[in-house]
């Protein structure tokens, strides 16, 4: 193994709240600062594998499902994304509610990816980054426990607020029970709109909580942009579809400030929240933001 690869999980219990349009800019936005990425598309939707513009007939034969049930490893399973030279992508496709089903009670359940994570990963990749569903399940157990690092996307809104709450909450237990070096590299405030009157209250909020909580909040804003669902549409992430936007930059600025933390697998103790500031997140902000 001779690189420091950082394998990151993007994940939040709640459902459309910019998880996948984080992960395909963030790829996009390293592999711009020339960073080699393998995005691992864990999601049954297989909408980062649509975006990163994979072909479906490729993804039929070569994807993450049959990779889990056979155990293959990356390197006879990886797809190259036109997107990028230097982005692949293992595909998720439907067959990933199947694999679920036959692989919940085995005694390796939350270990799925680790034979597709094998040495040729960490020879190839700087950066893997694991798209996730919003569900509890053996795929999402173990793409948290395959992981160095997770990221939470997060919308400025307090039933947002509740979905960071549970994911802190379920992220914790995973660090306690399944990888103890799990670290928590923040929450991403996705959707931004200075001029909604709520959003800049929302976001001190959030980093006042978030301080005494003990987690850390990202300084970078991501604004709300038409260009995201437009892009998506062109098959492609906002980073390379319209690059020097506003939007682009935000997701180019995110990825400057994430990479001097990443530093492959930590050793030593990671931070733990106070879980008791953080079950206080929602109603404060709840009380805090008037709508
Ligand atoms: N910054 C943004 N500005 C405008 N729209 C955005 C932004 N970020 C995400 N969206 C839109 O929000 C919707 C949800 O985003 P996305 O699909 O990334 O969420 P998700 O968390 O992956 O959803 P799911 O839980 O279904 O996997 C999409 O329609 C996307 O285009
Ligand atoms: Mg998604």
């Amino acid at each position: 193994m001779s690189k420091k690869t950082n394998i990151i999980c993007v994940a939040n219990q709640k459902g459309g709240v910019a998880k996948t349009t984080t992960v395909v800019n963030l790829a996009a936005a390293f592999s711009s600062l020339g960073k080699s990425v393998l995005v691992i598309d864990s999601d049954y939707q297989g909408n980062a594998t649509d975006i990163l513009g994979i072909n479906p007939v490729d993804a039929e034969k070569k994807n993450l499902a049959r990779a889990i049930l056979k155990e293959i490893p990356c390197e006879n399973v990886y797809l190259k994304s036109p997107v990028a030279s230097n982005i692949d992508v293992i595909a998720g496709t439907r067959e990933l509610t199947e694999a679920v089903v036959q692989m919940t009670g085995q005694v390796h359940q939350h270990l799925l990816l680790k034979p597709i994570l094998s040495e040729y990963v960490y020879d190839n990749y700087d950066i893997v980054i694991i798209d996730t569903h919003p569900t509890l399940d053996c795929l999402y157990m173990s793409a948290m426990t395959a992981s160095h690092y997770y990221l939470m996307p997060v919308f400025p809104d307090p039933e947002s607020a509740k979905g960071l709450v549970d994911m802190v909450h379920s992220a914790e237990k995973i660090r306690k029970y399944l990888n103890p070096l799990l670290f928590n590299l923040g929450a991403i405030i996705c959707r931004y709109d200075k001029s909604f009157a709520t959003h800049p209250k929302f976001v001190e909020k959030i980093r006042e909580l978030a301080k005494a909580a003990n987690f850390p909040v990202c300084e970078t804003l991501i604004p709300n942009s038409a260009s995201i669902p437009a892009a998506s549409v062109a098959s492609q992430p906002v980073v390379t579809w319209k690059p020097n936007s506003i939007i682009s930059n935000a997701y180019c600025a995110l990825a400057g400030e994430l990479l001097p933390s990443l530093k492959g697998k930590r050793m030593g103790r990671v931070p733990v929240p106070n879980m008791e500031q953080v079950y206080k997140i929602t109603d404060e902000v709840e009380a805090s933001v008037e709508f």
